[in-house]
């Protein structure tokens, strides 16, 4: 969460940095700001509010120079404000800071400058950081040991970027939050993610823990934390500018719930042939994990419902298999031996629970593998493998083609895993193959029909909206309730179908609305479950394959969807519930792309 930008290269900054903001919006909105050194200070201006706030002001102010950093903030010290908007200056416009992450010391630093009479002008816990600088400066240090002499006193997780008024340099560090810089042909950027800057390059140097970088107008310099230069590798990002914008879309999330078929074919491309029945997963050798006996995923919000479905995916082939919310986990983290692998499913590679989780593991014998998207994300270079998604960039808060490609890995790699302890396929080894392929297909006639857009007006007014679902519907009916809550701010809960009879069933009135998932697995239970439900008045939409036509009978409204192999229903059931929540979301005008208090990245624990 919060935005980084940075730019260093001819011609003015700020229409650069504005893009970057606008880009990186996704990771926070509660404020934006920039500082643009303009040959003779810095100019800073920053407002509480969405970039276009700040885009306001640029227009009326029109900054203007070569080298700037700029910030978009979800707030964590100090609530949305233009004061607590980054950047963030010392006792003069000397030096800007700005800032992802916590300090966690700040509190301490804070006291200590104001004893030697630092005035403040925020609360956030950046502000600690152009004060020491600026003491370090006083002092006649150079601003890039200045710079290496504050980073020193700071505790914490943080991403640092900050210019200083008579020094034509960007200096940044990291240690927790993400930060690339980008390699241009007449200069550089820097940012918390590729989207800030890929309009302009696909060269990128992804930070390391603890890395300083130095971007001047014609050379970087990448230090360790005793000044010794160090070498990163030069990265090439494999999708393009396009991918990242709305392409004639209202919102990043429809646009992302209909790229499901194609970034679903990205994810399996050339990972199995439904001939022969073979697996080919570049990133392992054959047998790789026959010395895995059971699997733990640590994973926050989607991925941990994704971690849930794999956890039934796995069961099904006899490995046992347990979610923990990476939240929970990283303060209790549970006994592991050699034997076990522990997936971190994060989309972002940033989550800080799920990478706290993930370093809890680090002394132990245990094998940790990172599922996820962002190519070079902490995550990926944390943990002992990586198994790549390949959604493509998602921006909308709300995962959805995510959570898709997110499942169908874990489908693939839970038959691999299979296939290297038992040294054969699994016996729905060929109905999931096969299935597999249909499925890009069968979510391409999901959108094309798009049922709910037109149902969801029955339903205006309710009070509550449950969603329940048993074996792997369980998971997409947490996975539709969290989407339902995220995007239209209405009361919305996912169950266990089993679970209302053991005390959610007392909330249940005529105004509340059960919408219930089936697969094609224990459907005759669940059945029970929703005439439970409408035995107390409420009102069920069953989404449901095709052919079932109990469920059909029953249900007050039936959404369909093609039918496949019970294991991949459930993902099939998931876009049409991705689909009710962004229509329910519309009609109530809701800010689908950047809901109220959420950021996409979420990389404070
Ligand atoms: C999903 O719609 C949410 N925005 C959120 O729950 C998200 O899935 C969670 O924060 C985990 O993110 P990650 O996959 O990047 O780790």
């Amino acid at each position: 969460m919060c935005g980084i930008t940075g730019r260093i290269r001819s011609g003015n900054a700020v229409g650069d940095l504005m893009a970057g903001l606008e880009n990186l919006e996704y990771r926070g909105y509660d404020s934006a700001g920039l500082a643009v050194k303009n040959g003779h200070g810095i100019d800073v201006l920053k407002r509480e509010g969405e970039a276009a706030e700040l885009r306001a002001l640029v227009d009326q102010r029109q900054p203007s120079g070569p080298i700037g950093i700029g910030h978009t903030r979800w707030s964590t010290h100090g609530p949305p404000s233009d004061a607590n908007a980054h950047p963030h200056t010392g006792s003069t416009d000397r030096v800007a800071v700005v800032h992802n992450g916590i300090i966690e010391n700040y509190d301490t630093l804070r006291e200590e400058l104001k004893r030697r009479g630092r005035e403040f002008t925020s609360d956030t816990d950046t502000e600690v950081v152009p004060h020491l600088v600026e003491e370090f400066l006083e002092d006649g240090a150079e601003p890039f040991d200045a710079f290496m002499s504050a980073v020193d006193r700071l505790e914490g997780s943080y991403a640092l970027a900050m210019v200083v008024e008579d020094t034509d340099a960007i200096f940044a560090t990291r240690n927790g939050s993400p930060l690339v810089v980008g390699l241009a042909d007449d200069g550089y950027f820097l940012a918390s993610d590729v989207p800030a800057f890929i309009e302009f390059t696909d060269q990128v140097i992804y930070l390391e823990n603890e890395d300083v970088a130095v971007l001047r107008p014609d050379s970087h310099g990448i230090f360790d934390r005793s000044a010794t230069a160090v070498d990163r590798p030069i990265d090439t990002i494999e999708w393009s500018s396009e991918d990242a914008e709305k392409s004639g879309y209202d919102h990043y999330m429809l646009k992302e719930i209909h790229e499901q078929p194609a970034s679903l074919n990205q994810t399996i491309h050339g990972r199995f042939d439904p001939t022969d029945e073979s697996i080919t997963l570049d990133e392992f050798e054959p047998g790789d994990f026959s010395d895995i006996s059971r699997v733990e995923f640590v994973a926050c919000g989607t991925s941990y419902h994704a971690a849930l479905y794999g956890c039934h995916l796995l069961g099904q082939r006899g490995i046992p298999a347990y979610a923990h919310r990476a939240g929970e986990y990283a303060s209790n983290p549970m006994p592991v031996d050699d034997e076990t692998l522990v997936i971190g499913v994060t989309q972002s590679g940033e989550t800080a629970d799920t990478l706290e989780s993930l370093r809890r593991l680090e002394d132990t014998p245990a094998r940790t593998l990172a599922l996820t998207n962002v190519v070079g994300s902490t995550a990926a270079r944390e943990t002992d493998d990586v198994l790549y998604i390949r959604a493509g960039p998602e921006i909308g808060v709300a995962a959805t083609k995510t959570f898709s490609s997110q499942v169908t890995a874990l489908a693939l790699l839970s038959e691999r895993l299979h296939r290297d302890i038992t040294g054969e396929p699994s016996e729905r080894s060929s109905e999931l193959l096969g299935s597999l392929s249909a499925l890009p297909g069968q979510i391409g006639s999901i959108l094309d029909s798009d049922p709910t857009a037109e149902l969801i007006k029955k339903y205006q007014g309710m009070d509550a909206h449950f969603f329940i679902g048993r074996g792997i519907a369980h998971p997409v009916a947490l996975e539709g309730a969290l989407k339902f809550k995220e995007i239209t701010y209405e009361h919305a809960e996912g169950f266990a179908a089993g679970q209302l009879k053991h005390g959610p069933l007392a909330l249940v009135t005529p105004n509340t609305v059960v919408i219930a998932v089936f697969t094609g697995d224990h459907d005759e239970k669940t059945l029970n479950n929703v005439r439970e439900v409408q035995a107390r008045g409420a009102k069920v939409i069953a989404i449901a394959p095709e052919d079932a036509e109990e469920v059909r009978d029953t249900a007050d409204d039936f959404v369909s969807i093609p039918s496949s192999t019970p294991e991949l229903n459930g993902l099939l059931a998931n876009v049409q519930l991705q689909l009710l929540s962004y229509h329910v979301a519309n009609r109530l005008e809701r800010s689908i792309d950047k809901p109220r208090n959420l950021a996409k990245s979420v990389t404070v624990e």
